[in-house]
């Protein structure tokens, strides 16, 4: 069933879970993700970047929703940039969509989030949106881009724009880093002190199973997740692939499920989104 997001993260908040948004981007990586909240009982958050089919993943989402009728699922447009995007993700059945000025000046950031807020709540669409900035981990040590959430920054962008979820910039990037993530702890700590909505971290991939599991005892409510599925999915293809004398394309499609699959249950374990339904 395709729920709106905050039903699926306004519950983990309270009871102190994290949830993992796995990023897909084909009809392999949405059955594995739906096979592994189904083993493990979890809720789902799929996540799709802007750039796919997001009418063809729509399509396939809502198939393996119906296979898998009691996996509480939302469907949600990551790192939503243009406005045509978001209103296409709505119009074809995505229930959350994230809408990303976190490069903007705060003032602009705030008048753009409520635009979006305003139209996807009219027809129950769950809104996230960035505050601070989250970089890109290979150039971690010294990207002009990043930027740490300041607090006071956050509580006013809550109460002005009526998101439903922040995302948060902590010391997270996106990808590999470049270098050992260094997070803020007594920030996010501050941070889930002041702010009455769920918090987001984005750049799960590579932060280490300590302090993913620290971030979300102090706060984090959804974990965005893609780089270390991507690889566990690619790297089970190319084992296939030098293991075998005649690979067969629809079997070398089984192993890229199956080692996408294994790290998706790695991180909903991880987070404690098992055993909820
Ligand atoms: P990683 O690829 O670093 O896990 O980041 C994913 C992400 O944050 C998508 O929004």
């Amino acid at each position: 069933m395709l729920l709106s997001m905050d039903k699926i993260i306004q519950p983990a908040m309270n009871d102190q879970y994290g949830v993992p948004a796995p990023n897909i981007y084909n009809m392999e990586t949405v059955a594995a993700v739906f096979e592994a909240a189904g083993e493990l009982r979890s809720p789902l958050i799929i996540a799709v970047l802007e750039r796919y089919d997001l009418e063809m993943l729509a399509d396939i989402a809502k198939i393996y929703s119906g296979r898998f009728p009691q996996i509480p699922a939302a469907l949600h447009l990551d790192h939503g940039n243009k406005y045509e995007s978001i209103v296409r993700a709505i119009r074809t059945g995505f229930t959350s969509v994230m809408i990303d000025r976190s490069q903007c000046p705060f003032d602009e950031n705030v008048r753009e989030t409520k635009e979006i807020v305003k139209m996807a709540h009219a027809v129950g669409v769950s809104v996230e949106a960035e505050l601070g900035h989250v970089g890109m981990g290979v150039s971690y040590q010294n990207d002009p881009s990043a930027a740490f959430t300041q607090t006071e920054d956050a509580v006013r962008f809550v109460q002005e724009t009526g998101v439903d979820c922040l995302a948060i910039a902590i010391g997270t990037a996106h990808g590999r880093y470049a270098g050992t993530p260094q997070l803020d702890f007594p920030r996010l700590k501050e941070i889930r002190s002041r702010v009455s909505v769920p918090l987001v971290l984005h750049g799960g991939s590579s932060t280490g199973d300590d302090n993913l599991v620290k971030a979300i005892k102090l706060g984090i409510t959804k974990l965005n997740v893609g780089t270390d599925l991507f690889t566990a999915g690619i790297n089970a293809i190319k084992q296939y692939f030098e293991q075998e004398e005649f690979p067969v394309g629809s079997i070398a499609a089984q192993k890229n499920q199956l080692g996408y699959k294994q790290a998706t249950m790695h991180y909903m374990t991880l987070l404690g989104s098992h055993d909820k339904f």
